[in-house]
């Protein structure tokens, strides 16, 4: 497969779901750094939605845009009603969780133990794709305990494909309902990056996705030769700058990426627009607290991010100044070369 044909497809490089993570003040923090990347909301679990209502789970912003709604759900008909919901507050594809495998998730039967009900689950689909417009697709594992064979993965993915789902992401791991802590599952097993390659090659009209373990653009690139788009997770979070360059070396796009300082004014604006509006402080913050990872002044600017600005009752005043906390950080390094090489 070449990296060429994959340069039209809208799943080329998506930002996982995260609960307590991907929400949507990091969503606009990433899409600052990139326009194309697809972005996914945590899971939101159909029935909460269905009881509270669209907009304590649904209220973004079009900046965000393109961004999928991931549910947690095994009722075909609340489903239904919830990606009804999600094709209505702007979403632009409904994701299905069959990868998650907490115990909450277990005992409300979605996530990862779906994987054992491949009927069940081409009926979810189903039924969503009878309703909306925008695409359905399922987020999976390659197996779960002793359902872990190729052959039952891919009749897993026959089941779906035939329900009507065109787009598949597989996080490249099996994971153990019984034993394993959700963090553990994201860890243990091991990584089989073949194993979602022969389902790109067994089903050449399905929409691949790869997801585990992606931690840089060059690995990215890779995987480009052998499935139609990459998923990152983890990294997009504790190193998120590298987002900043995806747009170039992913999508061949021409504009220059931004710098930090220029990320960090763009979402102050944001920041400042969401003050108003009463959002916290600290929520507001997290997601900028990996901006300068690698950096000289990077652990000067996490702390001053969670001992000043995650307070309750910090302004923006307190948010802009951490710029100046990096900047002394980075002086102190350079004067202290300085000294260094004077000697
Ligand atoms: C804190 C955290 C929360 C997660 N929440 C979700 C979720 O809500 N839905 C989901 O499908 N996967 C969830 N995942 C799994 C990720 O989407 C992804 O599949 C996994 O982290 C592997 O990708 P990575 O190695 O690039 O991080 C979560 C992962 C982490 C670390």
């Amino acid at each position: 497969m070449s990296f060429e044909n994959v340069k039209s497809s809208p799943w080329r490089f998506c930002i996982a779901p995260m609960m307590q993570y991907t929400d949507r003040h990091f969503r606009y923090f990433a899409r600052i750094m990139s326009s194309e990347a697809r972005l996914y909301t945590e899971m939101v679990v159909c029935d909460a939605l269905l009881h509270a209502g669209p907009e304590r789970y649904l209220t973004h912003s079009t900046f965000e845009t393109p961004v999928a709604l991931q549910l947690g759900g095994s009722d075909p008909l609340t489903l239904a009603q919830a990606a009804i919901l999600g094709e209505a507050a702007g979403f632009c594809e409904i994701n299905l969780n069959v990868g998650c495998p907490s115990d909450r998730v277990k005992s409300g039967k979605f996530g990862a133990c779906l994987m054992a009900e491949p009927q069940l689950v081409a009926d979810c689909v189903r039924s969503m794709i009878g309703v909306v417009n925008i695409p359905v697709t399922v987020k999976t594992r390659i197996g779960i305990d002793r359902t872990d064979s190729y052959d039952e993965l891919a009749s897993f993915i026959q089941a779906i494909h035939d329900a009507g789902c065109r787009v598949v992401i597989i996080h490249a791991r099996k994971a153990w309902l019984d034993g394993l802590s959700p963090k553990e599952n994201r860890e243990i097993p091991p990584l089989r990056y073949d194993v979602v390659r022969q389902l790109k090659r067994d089903f050449p009209d399905l929409t691949v996705v790869i997801n585990g373990g992606v931690d840089s653009i060059a690995a990215t690139i890779d995987h480009l030769h052998f499935v139609d788009g990459v998923m990152i997770g983890r990294a997009a979070y504790n190193t998120p700058f590298f987002l900043a360059e995806i747009d170039r070396s992913v999508f061949g796009l021409t504009a220059r990426p931004l710098d930090r300082e220029t990320i960090f004014k763009r979402y102050l604006a944001y920041a400042a627009h969401e003050l108003e509006k009463g959002t916290s402080t600290r929520e507001l913050v997290k997601p900028l607290h990996y901006l300068y990872q690698g950096q000289p002044g990077a652990r000067q600017w996490r702390r001053h991010l969670s001992e000043r600005c995650a307070k309750t009752g910090a302004g923006i005043d307190s948010l802009a100044d951490s710029i100046r906390h990096v900047e002394r950080a980075v002086n102190a390094d350079h004067d202290a070369l300085g000294a260094v090489t004077t000697l």
